[in-house]
């Protein structure tokens, strides 16, 4: 089966081509840099340029494939959540294709399709695991029992830890997306350098806003001077206090279900401080650690071509009624 994937839900503007027995063989995406000199994505300008983007994307999906709309087999498009205006466009691009085609068409949880890019290279991770998924709306410790099976442990309070990376670096004006210019930034500093408040939620819950709030203060006291020449230490005790944060209630989650394999996904697994901790505590702690290549952990149509794919071919499909939903849960 070749599977025909669209993802519109924020500001990246992407299709890709997934097939039973090939995988995963086409990615296109054009991220939209027109939110740049805003510090953040504004939602009017992004699904007007998903508007005159999704054809043209589609169109060279399909031809670095080397398979024309006649070749698909289903489309899976994101759903939900995100950006309204946004997921509109993809989903009534997937919809009418999928009719003008006769083919079947199955709405994805954008979550789901960050979970299934751990799986679009070999080894794939065994069950059961825990997947910690960390966006720039979402920090969730999910455990997946079998495939296609979510429940989720615990979630953010506030914040998610991308929107603490993007609040920070906007702060500092450090531009957006935050995460990326941090860890550049903080690159060579001491991530000792402040010691950041640790947040007391219970069990598998996660809070950021605690931390965000305690570096502005602290930038605030210390003026303008200091911070600017001690910038890549603040950041990197910053970003360690975001990874301590996400390690402590990973391992937490892992050792209390008695599992031993864990899943990283969402647009922070691309982080290397992260990447870095997690791999030290699968060492400590005895399990496996699955991560995405990177060019899959920020927002991307490979995922849903293959989440969309593990469900066509189980014989789950939306009806073409289907609406997109701004807040769906997994
Ligand atoms: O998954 P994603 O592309 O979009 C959402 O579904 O939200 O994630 C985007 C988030 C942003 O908050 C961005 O700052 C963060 O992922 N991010 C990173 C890195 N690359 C992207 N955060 C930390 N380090 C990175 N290298
Ligand atoms: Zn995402």
């Amino acid at each position: 089966m070749t599977v025909l994937g669209i993802e519109t839900s924020c500001d990246d503007t992407s299709a890709a081509v997934y097939n039973t027995d090939a995988g995963l063989i086409s990615s296109t995406i054009s991220s939209q840099l027109e939110h740049m000199e805003y510090g953040g994505v504004v939602p009017e300008l992004a699904s007007r340029a998903h508007l005159s983007l999704i054809i043209p994307i589609i169109a060279r999906a399909l031809s670095a494939a080397g398979a024309p709309l006649g070749d698909i087999d289903g489309i899976a498009v994101t759903a939900g959540p995100g950006l309204v205006g946004s997921l509109l466009v993809g989903v009534s691009v997937g919809k009418a294709l999928a009719l003008a085609r006769g083919i079947p068409f199955v709405g994805v949880h954008h979550i789901e399709g960050h979970i299934q890019s751990v799986f679009l290279e070999p080894p794939l991770p065994p069950y059961p695991s825990i997947v910690l998924v960390v966006s720039g709306g979402h920090t969730e410790l999910v455990l997946m029992r079998e495939p296609l099976s979510y429940e989720v442990l615990g979630a953010t309070r506030d914040d998610a830890a991308g929107e603490a990376f993007d609040k920070a670096a906007k702060l500092l004006g450090l531009g957006y997306p935050g995460g990326p210019a941090i860890q550049q930034a903080a690159e060579g500093g001491s991530d000792s350098f402040v010691e950041f408040p640790v947040s007391r939620v219970p069990d598998f819950e996660f809070s950021f806003s605690g931390l965000k709030t305690a570096l502005l203060v602290y930038v605030r006291g210390k003026g303008e001077t200091f911070v600017r020449e001690n910038l890549p230490h603040i950041l990197a005790s910053f970003q360690r206090a975001v990874v301590d944060a996400l390690a402590v209630k990973t391992v937490r989650a892992l050792a209390g279900r008695g599992v031993r394999t864990l899943l990283l996904a969402g647009g922070v697994a691309a982080n290397r401080a992260l990447r870095n901790r997690l791999a030290l505590e699968a060492r400590r702690n005895c399990f496996s650690l699955f991560v995405p290549p990177l060019a899959y952990c920020t927002d991307n149509a490979a995922m849903i071509a293959r989440a969309g794919h593990e469900r066509l071919i189980r014989g789950m499909t939306s009806p073409l009624t289907l609406s997109p939903e701004p807040r769906l849960p997994l």
